[in-house]
């Protein structure tokens, strides 16, 4: 495909935020002795530099330049590739226990994680806003096995074109729920409980401290400074404790929980110290839970 085929179109400042995870796993991969390897998204951010160098967005401009944030870059990729290589692992484990699984990947943006963990007979969907499929037909394909759906997660819709399956689901969300509001992902997921019983969610959640601080006009700028993101990009939704989601109805299990710290990665260096602090340690961090039939 030539660079200036590439079409970005009605992107919204929430689905820009792909371009952050995205831009951490290429330099991820790129990196000495990487953690993971994501040679995808080295081959989308290559083909994307070329566009945004010429880009009127200050953020594109700053990621076609190695720019991905204002402060703690090498950290900070690292960061997002150990999160990333968890999510890998909870898909590994969940095909360990039932190799003819389905995977939804909820917000999935320009994610490879099919092509990592495809054991050549897991049903995988990529879900996303429209706009967002748009742009990831241009860089994927998909096969008998892998299939995208253009939607909001909040059109239920959706759910019909995996309603077929008799197989157990795992739906997993990485960097999405944050950015919604509170109600709108609890509706979420009694919906994925009342259509698919006995199915697993692993997600990633925010803290409710770092949502309150967000609240503050002076620390939302600056996240949105920080990132280079629009106006529109803030998070909305946290919790105080893993358990929490089990208030939200009977049926819902929690199952375990995994902080970036868990891993006692190197790579991490001094952030590593976040884990002795009870806040950092758990600023954002991945719950996994079964909804149960009721
Ligand atoms: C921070 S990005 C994460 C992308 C991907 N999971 C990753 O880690 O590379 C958040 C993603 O959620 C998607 N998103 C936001 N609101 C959504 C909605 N209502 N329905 C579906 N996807 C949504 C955005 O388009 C974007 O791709």
């Amino acid at each position: 495909m030539k660079t200036t085929e590439i079409q970005m179109n009605n992107i919204t400042d929430i689905s820009e935020t792909l371009l952050i995870p995205l831009y951490c796993r290429a330099r991820e991969t790129q990196s000495k002795n990487p953690l993971i390897n994501d040679r995808k998204a080295v081959e989308i951010t290559e083909k994307l530099n070329n566009v945004f160098a010429t880009s009127t967005s200050p953020l594109h401009r700053r990621l076609a330049k190695g720019k991905l944030r204002r402060s703690a870059n090498k950290k900070f990729t690292v960061f997002f590739a150990i999160r990333t290589r968890k999510f890998d692992r909870y898909c590994q484990e969940f095909l360990s226990r039932t190799p003819n699984g389905v995977i939804v990947e909820l917000g999935c943006g320009l994610s490879s994680r099919f092509s990592r963990i495809d054991n050549g007979a897991v049903e995988w969907y990529d879900l996303d806003l429209p706009e967002v499929i748009a742009i990831r037909k241009q860089f994927f394909q998909e096969t008998a096995r892998s299939h995208m759906i253009a939607s909001s997660v909040f059109d239920f819709q959706w759910m019909e074109q995996i309603a077929k399956t008799k197989n157990t689901i795992l739906f997993i969300a990485e960097g999405l729920l944050m950015y919604l509001c509170e109600d709108d992902v609890k509706s979420l997921v009694l919906e994925i409980q009342h259509r698919f019983p006995g199915c697993e969610l692993v997600c990633e959640v925010e803290s409710e401290f770092i949502i309150n601080v967000l609240k503050k006009e002076r620390w939302r700028k600056k996240f949105q400074q920080d990132y280079h993101f629009g106006p529109d990009v803030t998070m909305h939704f946290g919790i105080q404790d893993g358990k929490d989601f089990e208030h939200w109805g009977q049926g819902i299990r929690f199952l375990d929980e995994w902080t970036i710290f868990d891993d006692h990665e190197k790579k991490l260096g001094w952030m590593n110290l976040f884990a002795f602090s009870k806040r950092l340690r758990k600023a954002q961090w991945i719950v996994h839970y079964q909804l149960q039939s009721l």
